[in-house]
C-alpha cells in the first residue's frame, strides 16, 4: 500500500513498514483532494478504515473545514503549512484537536499531492483549555445557586402577604392584582428552583444507560408532535455505568429537548452509542468509556452564542432560561464525564463521554 522511490524491493519494504507503523497518521491527498493514502496511526486518529477512506474527498473524510482548509492552503501556495492544536472532526463525529504539518510534493507525474502529518494534541493544550472553561463555569453556577437561593427566600413572605391582603380586599378586581402577585411569585420560585439543583449527592447505582436514553425518549414523545422522528443506534454490548439514574435522566433529557426544539418537534433526533477504549478525560485515563451523541438535524447553534452555551443563562431562544446545558454539565462532570459538541447546519451532534470505571 505504501509507495517510496527507494531502490531496492527490501528498502521500498522497510519504508512502508516504517510508515505503517508510525505512531504519527500519514495521510496523502492528491490535488483533487482525495485520500490516496493512510497508515495505520491515521486509520486510528478518524476511526475509519483505509478501505472506507481511500480515494474520498478530504470533505467526505472530515465532518468540518479546518483540515480541508489548510489542505487547499498548502496546494495554492505550494508552501508547507503548520497548524498547532487544529481542530478536527472525524466522519464518525469524534472531535479531537490535532497538530498536522502539511507538505506540498509532486507526485512524479507533474501533479501536485500533499502529503499530512498529523498527530493529537489532546494532551495539555486542549486539558487546560477545558479545565480554565470548566473553573469559570463552576463559579458562574455557584454564583447563580446562591443568588437563586437568596431570590427564593423572601419569595415565600411575599406569596403569604399577598394571600393575605386578598382576603382583606372585597373589590374582585383588586383580588386580580393579588393574584397576579401570587401568580408571578410562583412563576419567579419554580425558575429558582431549576436555578438550584441539583443539591443532594449522587446516589449512584448500576444503571444501564439504554433504559435511561429510553425513558428521556418516552419524556420527549409524551405530547409531542408524532411528526419527530426517533432514532436509535444503540451499541448492545454496552456494560452498565455507577451513575445516579436521575441525574442522567435529566442530563440527557435537556440535551434532547434541545435538539427537539431545534427542529421544532418537526425533524430527526437520533441518540447513538459506542464503547471507546482508552480515553482522556481531563487528567485522567479510562479503559472504557461510553460515548452517547445525541444527533439532531435543524439550523444548528447561532453562532453569537456558540462559545458560551454551556455557561449559565445564556440562551437563544426567545423563551429560555438558558440553564439547561448548564445543569446537563455539571451533572455529566459529577459523574467524571465530559460534553462537547459540534455544529452545522443540518447537523448538530451532542456528545457525552462517561467512564465506565475508575480512572489513572
Ligand atoms: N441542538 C441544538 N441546536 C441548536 N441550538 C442549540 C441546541 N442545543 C442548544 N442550543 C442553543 O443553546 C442555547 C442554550 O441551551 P440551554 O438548554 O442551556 O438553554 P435553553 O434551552 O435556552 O433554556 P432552558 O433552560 O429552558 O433549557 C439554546 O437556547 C439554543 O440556542
Ligand atoms: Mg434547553
Amino acid at each position: 500500500m505504501v509507495r517510496s522511490h527507494a531502490r531496492s524491493p527490501t528498502k521500498s519494504a522497510t519504508a512502508g513498514w516504517i510508515v505503517e507503523n508510525l505512531s504519527t497518521a500519514i495521510l496523502l491527498f492528491d490535488s483533487k483532494l482525495r485520500l490516496q493514502l493512510v497508515n495505520s496511526a491515521g486509520e486510528n486518529l478518524l476511526s475509519a478504515s483505509v478501505k472506507k477512506m481511500t480515494g474520498q474527498r478530504v470533505d467526505q473524510i472530515f465532518g468540518n473545514d479546518a483540515l480541508p482548509k489548510a489542505l487547499q492552503h498548502a496546494l495554492d501556495t505550494g508552501q508547507v503549512v503548520t497548524e498547532w492544536d487544529l481542530e478536527i472532526v472525524s466522519a464518525s463525529h469524534l472531535t479531537q484537536c490535532v497538530d498536522c504539518t502539511l507538505t506540498p510534493c509532486g507526485n512524479g507525474q507533474g501533479d501536485a499531492n500533499v502529503l499530512v502529518e498529523m498527530s493529537n494534541s489532546d494532551g495539555l493544550r486542549r486539558i487546560l483549555r477545558d479545565e480554565a472553561a470548566l473553573g469559570q463555569q463552576n463559579v458562574l453556577r455557584t454564583l447563580v445557586k446562591e443568588m437563586a437561593h437568596e431570590i427564593k427566600n423572601p419569595l415565600g413572605g411575599i406569596r403569604g402577604a399577598a394571600q393575605l391582603l386578598e382576603c382583606e380586599l372585597a373589590s374582585p378586581a383588586h383580588k386580580e392584582y393579588t393574584r397576579l402577585i401570587v401568580d408571578e411569585v410562583d412563576r419567579l420560585r419554580k425558575l429558582m428552583d431549576r436555578m438550584l439543583v441539583p443539591n443532594a449527592a449522587p446516589r449512584m447505582t448500576g444503571v444501564n444507560i439504554h433504559e435511561v436514553l429510553e425513558h428521556v425518549c418516552s419524556l420527549l414523545e409524551a405530547g409531542t408532535d408524532p411528526a419527530l422522528t426517533i432514532i436509535r443506534d444503540y451499541d448492545p454490548s454496552l456494560p452498565d455505568l455507577l451513575a445516579d439514574r436521575d441525574y442522567l435522566i435529566q442530563a440527557f433529557l435537556n440535551i434532547a429537548q434541545n435538539a427537539a426544539q431545534a427542529v421544532s418537534y418537526q425533524g430527526t433526533v437520533s441518540f447513538r452509542t459506542r464503547a471507546q477504549r482508552q480515553c482522556t478525560i481531563g487528567l485522567k485515563r479510562y479503559r472504557l468509556v461510553i460515548r452517547i451523541d445525541i444527533i439532531d438535524d435543524g439550523p444548528g447553534v447561532p453562532a453569537e452564542i456558540a462559545e458560551d452555551i454551556f455557561y449559565p443563562m445564556i440562551s437563544g431562544r426567545s423563551n429560555g432560561t438558558g440553564l439547561g446545558l448548564s445543569i446537563a454539565r455539571s451533572l455529566i462532570h459529577g459523574h467524571g464525564g465530559q460534553i462537547i459538541y459540534s455544529s452545522k447546519p443540518g447537523e448538530t451532534v451532542f456528545s457525552v463521554w462517561l467512564p465506565v470505571e475508575n480512572g489513572t
